[in-house]
């Protein structure tokens, strides 16, 4: 099964993502995860991308998909992904469409997780309590808030389009998100002949 997460900052994606690949068990590939660690690991690509995941810039498309394209190849080999931050706007979703199509390995399925902006704003306060990530500062939260209501749109409209796309309530307790998750993807899951949970 490939599927693919879309939702602000602070929505649940990491944490959401994470029991998607536990129940039907398929790689979970963050794009934030994956260009954070290239930051860590000091390589070529994390240095080029280290100011604007700081400064809670989008990085450049072109980077942000070469940097993915090995990963996500990988992953829909051994049976597919579910994909979190990426693509994240219009633009993104559509170069992706045109490297995955020719090798079968387009997204099947998208997950818009719905939660309103004082929420976002609380939980990610208190994980920049917790963890430190450098772009969890009042100002940056705010502009990666910004960014995603300017591409978000296109994006979801996009994947409405193709028929592809569900809108998931993100608020309460993560075990009801999850509930709420199984709802809509235990059927795509049954339909791409995943392993059922
Ligand atoms: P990325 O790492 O993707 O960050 P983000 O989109 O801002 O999302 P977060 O990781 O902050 O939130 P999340 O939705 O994963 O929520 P989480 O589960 O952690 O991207 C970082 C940067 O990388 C970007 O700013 C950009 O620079 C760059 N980048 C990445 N992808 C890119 C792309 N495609 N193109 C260009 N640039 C890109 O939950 C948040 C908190 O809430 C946690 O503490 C969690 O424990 C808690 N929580 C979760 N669920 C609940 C719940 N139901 N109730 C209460 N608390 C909850
Ligand atoms: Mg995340």
């Amino acid at each position: 099964m490939r599927v693919l997460l879309v939702a602000p900052p602070g929505a649940g994606k990491g944490t959401q993502a994470t029991r998607i690949s536990a129940r039907y068990a398929i790689p979970h590939i963050s794009s934030g995860d994956v260009l954070r660690s290239h930051i860590e690991r000091g390589t070529a690509i994390g240095r080029e991308v280290q100011r604007f995941v700081a400064k809670g810039d989008l990085v450049p498309d072109e980077i942000v998909i070469s940097t993915l394209a090995e990963p996500v190849l990988e992953a829909a080999e051994s049976g597919g992904y579910v994909l979190d931050g990426f693509p994240r706007n219009a633009h993104q979703a559509r170069m992706a469409y045109d490297l995955a199509e020719p090798l079968g390995i387009e997204v099947q399925h998208v997950v818009a997780l719905e939660v309103p902006r004082d929420e976002l704003l609380r939980r990610l306060r208190t994980r920049a309590q917790v963890e430190g990530r450098v772009d969890d500062t009042d100002e940056v939260i705010e502009h990666r808030l910004e960014l995603d209501e300017a591409g978000s749109a296109d994006l979801l409209a996009y994947y409405d389009e193709r028929g592809i796309l569900s809108r998931v309530d993100g608020t309460g307790a993560p075990d009801a998100v999850s509930e709420r998750l199984w709802a809509v993807l235990d059927a795509i899951a049954e339909r791409a002949g995943a392993r059922q949970p």
